[in-house]
């Protein structure tokens, strides 16, 4: 089977560190098509330059979040969803080119987190949904489902634990075959917040068909790492004074 790896991504002072990073990563899994998902009007010239060379099989395409769901300065962080626009655009790319069949999992992955190659070799197999706990996440060190016997009898996280997926959006993979078989499901841009997850997932599978990897959900195999953003206080000293850094320099 193959991994269809969805990534939204956006322009930041940070993206092609984060995405030279993520995609040295994705050059260790066999078998993986990475769609990356640019959250802009256009493809830009970074983004395209960057995938020609980075040496994973991929497509890039790209789509704008809407206005009205764009967070404006001064709103917290967790107001509005990032990346919905642009995950179900991958769904629909996964709909429109394996028409005649699909045999693959679908994992969506932020392009600033941190993934042990191991959990990818183990969601590749797949039935319906599978799951794993994700580090740094949630304000804990760690959140995910619970198992015994090889099931999941409910899931370690402080907030709202009663939803049909309390789990982070590294945290599970869903077998490709369902996305083509359910063509309206995709993760729902008005999802109240915490429910994006659950949005697709509880149409596709129920709790007790979760299947439970990472020996057992007992092992950490990805992190929800954040990047900081990086201090310009000398940029912008410079930039005020007519002497920013060499604009031609890709950072
Ligand atoms: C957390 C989760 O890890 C995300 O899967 C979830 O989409 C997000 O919360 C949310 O629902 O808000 P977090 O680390 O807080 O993500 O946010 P980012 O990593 O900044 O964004 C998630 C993904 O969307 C990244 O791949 C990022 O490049 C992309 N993104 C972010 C956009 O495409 N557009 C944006 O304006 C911001
Ligand atoms: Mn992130």
């Amino acid at each position: 089977p193959t991994i269809f790896f969805i990534t939204p991504t956006y322009k930041r002072l940070t993206q092609k560190a984060d995405l030279t990073r993520l995609s040295q990563t994705l050059l260790h899994v066999p078998k993986l098509h990475w769609i990356l998902v640019e959250d802009s009007h256009e493809k830009t010239n970074l983004v395209q330059r960057f995938l020609a060379g980075c040496g994973v099989q991929f497509s890039h395409l790209a789509v704008r979040t809407p206005k009205q769901l764009i967070t404006k300065e001064g709103d917290p962080r967790w107001l509005k969803a990032r990346g919905v626009e642009q995950r179900n655009l991958g769904l629909k790319w996964i709909r429109q080119n394996y028409k005649d069949g699909i045999d693959g999992v679908i994992y969506f992955g932020d392009d600033d987190n941190t993934y042990d190659l191991k959990i990818f070799e183990q969601m590749r197999y797949t039935k319906k949904i599978s799951v794993w706990p994700v580090g740094l996440v949630g304000g804990l060190k760690w959140e995910g489902p619970i198992c015994k016997d090889g099931s999941v009898v409910k899931f370690y996280t402080l907030w709202k634990p009663q939803r049909p997926m309390p789990l982070d959006m590294a945290g599970f993979a869903i077998n490709a075959k369902l996305i083509i078989d359910n063509p309206d499901v995709e993760m729902d841009t008005m999802a109240a917040r915490g429910y994006l997850e659950s949005s697709i997932v509880s149409r596709l599978a129920t709790r007790g068909e979760f299947e439970p990897l990472a020996n057992n959900c007992k092992e950490i195999l990805v992190w929800h790492t954040q990047t900081a953003e990086p201090k310009m206080k000398q940029e912008d000293r410079l930039k005020q004074m007519g002497f920013e850094s060499d604009p031609s320099m890709e950072v």
